[in-house]
């Protein structure tokens, strides 16, 4: 079954069936307006905050098996009366022509019904905050045509769990009528003196909807259009071919709009949509007029192409695998930076929160840092000033009040190391360590102190036995009973501490900070002997041990006997010696792998265990409860390519590429072109299917893996360090990057068919000793040429 496929150039997916399994969107975002667009047009806008600033509607569950409403495009033609929609949906009448194309930034829609041809592409401009639907209307047939367009939108206008649970009353604040041409929606509810609204209801923008198109007539009563005991699949409006002009004071709202337009044969006629919000009226006039200039909008469009051409071409890979190529040039890479300006925040599959997670955002700057290290210093600093003055940190805020809760989960604090890390290795600037940034609570401290802190704070709260406590929960959100009653310990957020401390180390070593580096590798140390003790259970690590001293991930079990994060951070973060290391990954191989990757634990809870948490009641093989859960398998590809196992490391990194995923579309379901979350598991009735798309830090960790730990190109503080862990067979592959200003242009080839090891390195044809490429700061090309062959010394890892 095959229901589209990548162009040429990779740069678009292109769908050729409109009934896939799921809605396969796409995510189209300015860093400030979003608007989820899925392959028939469904979705919803937001400007600033998912939760709290959404434009349009579109609520899961039910957006998910509708696929609407979305963005629509209603024909009707004036002699037959009959009507259709241009992107199949919501009217669903056959098309003879469907295309549906998802490209960097912008979807367009193509078909033909009844010899029209309709076309509509939309996008977000680079610099304005609205989203433009340029459309065309094309008359293949041989006779004149008479037709009415009716472009189609319902607001939510604001806060969207209140639309959502209470839509009649949340409709009493609206206001919706034509102003000069175009539909202005407004909520009018404010916080007003003694009786304060819910946190956030109020919404202080104005959404709209214009058009360069003459008018005939517009509807912005719900009801009106659609009519009573109808949908937007059936609306009474288009089939009458008449809107009723009717204005929203205290309704559930639309914006459509009636455009007539006669065709010759072959004739086109081509006309703007403009959706967005804004300030005031006069904002959203101008905004309307700009985009409503055919030739504003071809020159937008062509903006937004130079803007992601250049940003993906900043690193570029040519290796045997063209997956691997298409996903780390365009696609993951396109995903990441959706991550990195959204967080979790938005989604076709859950409910709409409004909330940047602070472990989230940490981990998503990892998979934009090479391209955009510019905007990942701003966001650092963002980050760090959510944390207290004493090193802990809120677990997430709503970026339009900036407040959020402090849960106490114990992972938390430690990704700014890791985020801040990765800055400094991309750039150089170690000047950024000595900028002050201002605590949550109180006072102010350079980032050096906010990482240092953030360790301090984390190694204040470790058990007796010298491991991480749990806290609220860690990385995996699900294990929240664990520590409640403040014994729990953790292994994750040990390995966790343990790669921070090193970080640390490393950091303070290039500052001459001998006190801090000293006192970091004294503590890891620590940590390690305390893991090593207390944690091995004979082929792998334990996962956490409870309040009351029950062992997770344990031999001793029937449930949740191993755990993937448990071997993959000790070796991560270097604190399993060897032999351990290896026992641990192989008993992931042995009893977590699946043809979807390996599993984030196996066997599956199968009922509630209030030691342990909610991870045991979603449902065996689901979500955190034993699915292959992909940001947890970019570990252990991690893991396997430091211990030197390029193939094992290969070998998990095809497997839950979406590429390979999508082979078995009625399987797998989800988008052949981003990462899922997650694939059901081994216990799951749906095994191997494909959930939750688009927000999970599986994008950045995979990227990141994949170009650093298999490809090996990875920024040190001295320079760019080559280390490939390839799949021995392969011949070689090219590496191109941009590093701190120059082009490194890297060739390798692996002529011996290793899997590891570098005996020759050339940089513009001399020999360079070492694997670090110097930071040359010309701002020039270079060509670097590196040969693998067998390396001298100790094993790798
Ligand atoms: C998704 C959450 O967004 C992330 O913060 C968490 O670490 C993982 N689920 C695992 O629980």
């Amino acid at each position: 079954m095959c229901y589209g496929r990548f162009s040429e150039d990779g740069l678009e997916y292109i769908i050729d069936r409109y009934d896939t399994p799921r809605p396969w969107i796409n995510c189209i975002t300015n860093g400030k307006y979003c608007a989820l667009v899925s392959h028939t047009g469904g979705g919803y806008s937001f400007l600033g905050s998912s939760g709290y600033s959404r434009i349009t509607r579109a609520y899961p569950p039910e957006t998910v098996l509708s696929d609407r409403p979305g963005r629509y495009v209603y024909i009707r033609d004036r002699v037959t009366g009959e009507y259709w929609s241009v992107t199949w949906q919501p009217v669903q009448r056959l098309p003879s022509y469907w295309q549906a194309r998802h490209g960097l930034g912008y979807t367009r829609i193509v078909s033909e019904t009844r010899g029209i041809m309709g076309d509509i592409l939309y996008f977000v401009p680079l610099g304005a905050n609205l989203e433009v639907w340029r459309v065309k209307i094309g008359n293949s047939t041989g006779i004149p045509r008479e037709l009415t367009i009716f472009p189609y939108v319902e607001w939510c206008l604001g806060n969207y769990a209140f639309d959502l649970i209470e839509t009649g009353f949340s409709g009493l604040f609206n206001q919706v009528e034509l102003r000069e041409g175009m539909i202005v929606a407004r909520k009018n509810l404010w916080n007003i003196g003694h009786r304060p609204q819910k946190p956030h209801a109020p919404w202080d923008k104005i959404a709209f909807m214009g058009t360069s198109a003459v008018q005939e007539g517009f509807d912005t009563v719900r009801e009106s259009f659609t009519g009573m005991y109808r949908s937007t699949q059936n609306p009474v409006g288009v089939e009458r071919g008449l809107l009723a002009n009717s204005v929203s004071t205290g309704r559930d709202s639309c914006g459509a709009f009636q455009l007539p337009v006669f065709l010759d044969p072959g004739e086109e006629w081509e006309f703007t949509v403009t959706v967005g919000a804004a300030g005031s009226i006069e904002e959203a006039q101008s905004l309307v007029t700009r985009f409503s200039q055919l030739e504003a909008v071809a020159e937008e469009s062509e903006r937004l192409a130079v803007h992601w051409r250049e940003y993906i071409g900043r690193l570029r890979v040519d290796t045997p695998d063209d997956s691997l190529d298409l996903a780390i040039n365009v696609w993951n890479k396109y995903q990441s930076r959706f991550t990195f300006d959204w967080a979790r925040m938005s989604s076709y599959y859950v409910g709409g929160g409004s909330i940047i997670g602070f472990r989230d955002t940490c981990q998503d700057v990892l998979g934009v840092v090479p391209m955009e290290p510019g905007r990942v210093k701003t966001r650092l600093r963002d980050i760090a000033a959510h944390q207290f003055r004493d090193g802990g940190t809120l677990h997430n805020w709503d970026p339009i009040s900036g407040s959020g809760p402090r849960t106490g989960h114990s992972d938390d604090p430690l990704w700014l190391v890791l985020a801040v890390a990765a800055y400094v290795r991309e750039t150089g600037e170690m000047g950024f360590l000595d900028e002050s940034c201002a605590y949550y609570d109180e006072g102010e401290g350079i980032i050096y102190q906010h990482i240092q802190r953030a360790v301090e704070y984390t190694l204040g709260r470790l058990s007796s036995r010298g491991i991480p406590l749990m806290g609220a929960a860690d990385w995996n959100d699900g294990l929240d009973q664990v520590g409640s009653a403040g014994r729990g310990e953790s292994v994750f957020t040990a390995g966790l501490l343990a790669l921070a401390l090193r970080e640390l180390e490393a950091l303070a070593k290039e500052r001459g900070d001998d006190l801090t580096r000293d006192s970091c590798r004294g503590s890891y140390n620590e940590l390690a002997r305390a893991v090593n003790e207390h944690f091995w259970d004979g082929k792998w690590y334990v996962r956490a041990v409870t309040d009351d001293g029950y062992t997770i991930g344990s031999s001793k079990n029937d449930e949740g006997r191993v755990f993937l994060n448990a071997q993959a951070w000790p070796v991560l973060s270097g604190i399993a010696p060897r032999d351990r290391a290896i026992a641990a990954m192989d008993s992931v191989r042995e009893v977590l792998d699946t043809p979807y990757g390996p599993a984030l634990f196996l066997p599956a809870y199968s009922g509630p265990d209030p030691r342990i948490g909610i991870i045991t009641m979603f449902s065996p093989g689901s979500k955190e409860n034993g699915a292959v859960f992909n940001h947890s398998v970019a570990w252990a590809v991690m893991a396997e390519a430091i211990l030197g196992r390029g193939d094992v490391a290969y070998e998990y990194y095809r497997k839950s590429l979406f590429l390979t995923q999508s082979r078995d579309i009625l399987r797998y379901k989800a988008e052949p072109y981003v990462y899922a979350e997650y694939v059901h598991g081994p216990e799951s009735p749906y095994s191997g299917m494909g959930e939750f798309s688009w927000t999970t830090g599986t994008a950045p960790w995979m990227f990141k893996v994949c170009t650093e730990w298999i490809l090996g190109v990875r920024p040190e503080y001295g320079g760019l360090m080559v280390d490939p862990c390839i799949p021995p067979e392969w011949k070689g592959y090219r590496f191109q990057r941009e590093f701190r200003g120059a082009t490194y242009d890297i060739r390798v080839e692996n002529p011996d068919r290793v899997s590891w090891g570098v005996r020759q390195v050339k940089i513009d044809g001399k020999p360079h000793e070492g694997q670090v490429l110097p930071d040359l700061k010309d701002a020039k090309r270079h060509q670097v040429d590196v040969v693998m062959g067998r390396a001298q010394g100790p094993a790798k890892g």
